[in-house]
């Protein structure tokens, strides 16, 4: 089965960080989001992919190439103008004649996707949504569906009063190719706003999957930093870490001062340097080759690479992106970033 990344999104609820990079490029503990997510996919023996890319193409086509470093096979469409969720898939009509996934490219989950291509073909469905449970559905696409689980309504982003569902669509479908017919060229169109509601007015069945345990989107920087957290909790299992077993995952390049402090949960990559009486965590992620100065503080933050913090400065629950100088304090919930100046601060919302 081939898998199309929807990729193309300008990521606003992540600016700064999306002003330097695409949102499926956005770092997880040092590591593109959608690479964890390809590596995954490839887990599943799926290696076909296809990215449909819009806003900063280019990193995402620099990064990835044609996808043989992680043995799969990477095709890209790209859009001049944004064709929407449902404009993108059609866009990629061309690359499916069978069953074929979709993503949205920032979602980190524990879906088990063998399991979900499964239950599609056992439900016979004309679609399968993800879906998963969440506080705040008013922010995404809310699902109700029936006893035997076929989906009765689809409101994307509705008012509190709209409905009573908190099951939401998690941004992972199996779709067969009839669906595309569903889909006018060459326009934006919304697969939340427009294809699915449409379908169903046709009465196509769509199956809902509702099968994972851990669910977050990398929409705005509180859920970056929620994410990092809940790796370092072992809250959720990344690939490469488990912080369960381990709570402080240090590199053996990295140089530790003796007189430091470590405070797990803490990720320290390679060639890291941590000077003498600075205190680093817990619940803090410092990336390669950054360097923490003598009596430096850092707690609840994820610091990218090449990051230099200096003598008896402190980083407190914020985001300092790569090659920045930090010197001072920086108070709660900023996300540092390179500017002009040798660093620029935006506060998260
Ligand atoms: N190629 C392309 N072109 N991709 C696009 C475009 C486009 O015009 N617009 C959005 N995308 C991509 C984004 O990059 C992202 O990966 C995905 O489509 C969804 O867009 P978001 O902007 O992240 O949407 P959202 O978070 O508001 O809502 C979506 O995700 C929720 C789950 O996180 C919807 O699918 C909701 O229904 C869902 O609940
Ligand atoms: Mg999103």
């Amino acid at each position: 089965m081939k898998a199309l990344f929807l990729a193309g999104g300008f990521g606003n609820r992540l600016r700064p960080i999306t002003n330097y990079l695409p949102k499926p490029m956005v770092p997880v503990m040092g590591k593109p989001l959608l690479e964890r997510n390809i590596e995954r996919l490839k887990k599943h023996c799926i290696d076909e992919i296809v990215l449909s890319t819009c806003y900063k193409p280019r990193e995402i086509k620099n990064y990835f190439g044609d996808g043989r470093r992680w043995k799969v096979k990477i095709s890209y469409i790209s859009e001049d103008t944004p064709l929407g969720t449902a404009g993108a898939i059609k866009n990629a009509e061309r690359f499916f004649n069978e069953s074929f996934l979709v993503f949205n490219s920032d979602i980190v989950s524990d879906i088990d996707i063998s399991d979900m291509i499964r239950f599609h073909r056992e439900r016979g469905a004309l679609a399968t949504i993800a879906a998963t449970r969440v506080d705040n559905p008013s922010d995404y696409g809310v699902i109700e569906h029936d006893e035997e689980g076929f989906i009765t309504s689809f409101k994307e982003k509705p008012r509190r009063h709209e409905t009573n569902s908190n099951l939401i669509n998690a941004g992972v479908y199996i779709f067969e190719p009839q669906l595309l017919n569903e889909i006018p060229c060459g326009k934006a169109v919304s697969v939340e706003h427009e294809t699915f509601p449409l379908l169903l007015r046709k009465g196509y069945k769509l199956a809902v999957y509702n099968r994972c345990s851990y669910w977050l989107d990398l929409g705005t920087p509180e859920k970056y930093l929620k994410v990092h957290r809940d790796i370092l909790e072992g809250v959720f299992q990344s690939e490469d870490y488990d912080f369960c077993r381990n709570p402080q995952f240090i590199s053996n390049t990295a140089r530790i001062n003796p007189s430091a402090t470590i405070i797990g949960p803490v990720y320290i990559g390679n060639n890291v340097e941590i000077g003498a009486f600075s205190v680093i965590g817990p619940n803090t992620v410092l990336c390669d080759s950054s360097s923490v100065g003598i009596g430096a503080r850092i707690e609840g933050s994820v610091v990218w690479d090449h990051v230099h913090v200096g003598n008896g400065a402190s980083i407190i629950d914020s985001i300092v992106m790569s090659n920045c100088k930090v010197d001072k304090e920086i108070k709660k919930s900023s996300i540092i970033y390179a500017g002009n100046l040798s660093y620029s601060i935006a506060a998260v919302r």
